[in-house]
């Protein structure tokens, strides 16, 4: 990014990142460096280093499919209508978006909405007044995922009215329009199907690829680096997706790279076949495997394990005698940041940000990306 490279002439590198500021209608010139938060999830908001962030996701407001209106349900209402508030006690700056959706929500309900021109109209209308009365700069759609061709051109009509009727609503109210983007495959195709690419740069400020998730006990009887960046032998990995999404014609600075603050837990079968890809009986630590950075570092340190970093993956793991952990430690981390930065990205963001123990991999990430 022009406004992000120290320059001599004072005049054109201001110019240069008011333009991208237009560009971009509202990420700055830092660039998109993100975090999902959810309540519950280890951290309250006013307790985020916001400082870390450009922008910060909370999470989930959900689809009310007897009015196809958005909704936050009674628990989150208290969280989500200060969250804005508590995120900017310590950063003025920060970015909020409220994130609609999520991987719990069902994707049938979301290509319900979007088949009707009326259900379409009250989503939308109601993100908006929902988004501006807590306060939120802007809205992001997790749909997981589009399920036909059918839902994916839906999904495309859904974005284009989403963007005209942000608009009108910036002109009428005059304040700035509110960012509009959404969580994505790691791929521009999900179970071959294809995203609508042209509609989702068109109408989209940027997206976010969940670059997670690749390999989990719930779906690989092997161990496996769940977030690889690199995968010399099988398609799934974050480059792989960045290469998918660019030669379907996503602009490269409307991605920003996702990856997590957790990682997945197995418990193996032979204690000394510990490396990637050793086979497995099933999960460990959690049903599903998932275990946070904060917590495997105590898993670390209680069970004395032994950890490590595979640089051809770029991912870490650690092991104590038959539980394997695969996770994003801090090489991980700067590794993919800096792929970011040098692909030319928009930026990153994490899933999520209550994983994190002591802001180490925030801190790893924001330090990396703004070298
Ligand atoms: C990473 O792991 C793979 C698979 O186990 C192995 O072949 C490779 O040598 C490792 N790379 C590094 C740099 O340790």
């Amino acid at each position: 990014m022009a406004c992000k490279k120290a320059s001599d002439n004072l005049i054109f590198s201001s110019l240069a990142c008011l333009v991208l500021v237009l560009q971009m209608s509202g990420a700055s010139c830092q660039g998109v460096q993100g975090g999902y938060w959810f309540p519950g999830s280890g951290v309250s908001a006013s307790g985020i280093d916001s400082t870390l962030f450009t922008h910060l996701f909370c999470a989930f407001a959900d689809l009310d499919t007897t009015t196809n209106t958005v909704v936050v349900s009674s628990a989150n209402t208290q969280p989500f209508s200060t969250f804005t508030a508590d995120v900017q006690q310590t950063n003025p700056n920060v970015v909020t978006l409220l994130s609609i959706g999520g991987g719990a929500s069902s994707p049938g309900d979301f290509s319900n909405m979007a088949s009707q021109t009326s259900s379409r109209q009250s989503f939308i209308d109601s993100s908006i007044s929902l988004a501006r009365s807590y306060g939120f700069d802007g809205l992001d759609l997790d749909w997981e995922y589009p399920e036909s061709d059918t839902a994916m051109s839906n999904l495309a009509l859904l974005l284009n009215e989403w963007r005209a009727a942000i608009t009108a609503e910036a002109q009428s109210s005059g304040k700035d329009p509110l960012l509009l983007t959404a969580a994505v495959y790691y791929s521009s195709i999900h179970d071959g199907i294809s995203y609508p690419v042209s509609s989702l740069s068109s109408s989209l400020d940027w997206i976010n690829m969940m670059d997670y998730d690749f390999y989990g006990p719930g779906w690989s009887s092997v161990t496996g680096p769940p977030a690889a960046l690199y995968n010399p032998g099988n398609q799934v990995s974050g480059d792989n997706g960045v290469t998918a999404w660019l030669q379907a014609g996503m602009p490269v600075q409307q991605m920003a790279l996702g990856f997590p603050f957790y990682g997945r837990a197995w418990t193996l079968q032979d204690a000394n076949d510990n490396g990637f890809f050793a086979p497995a009986t099933g999960a460990a630590i959690s049903s599903d495997g998932a275990i946070v950075y904060n917590q495997i570092l105590s898993f670390i340190t209680q069970n004395s394990a032994t950890a490590a970093y595979n640089s051809t993956y770029v991912s870490n793991y650690c092991y104590s005698g038959t539980t394997w952990i695969g996770y994003d430690d801090t090489e991980s981390i700067s590794t993919k940041v800096a792929y970011a930065k040098e692909k030319g990205l928009l930026g990153y963001f994490t899933w999520h940000v209550g994983g994190d123990s002591n802001w180490a991999l925030s801190q790893q990430a924001s330090t990396t990306w703004n070298s």
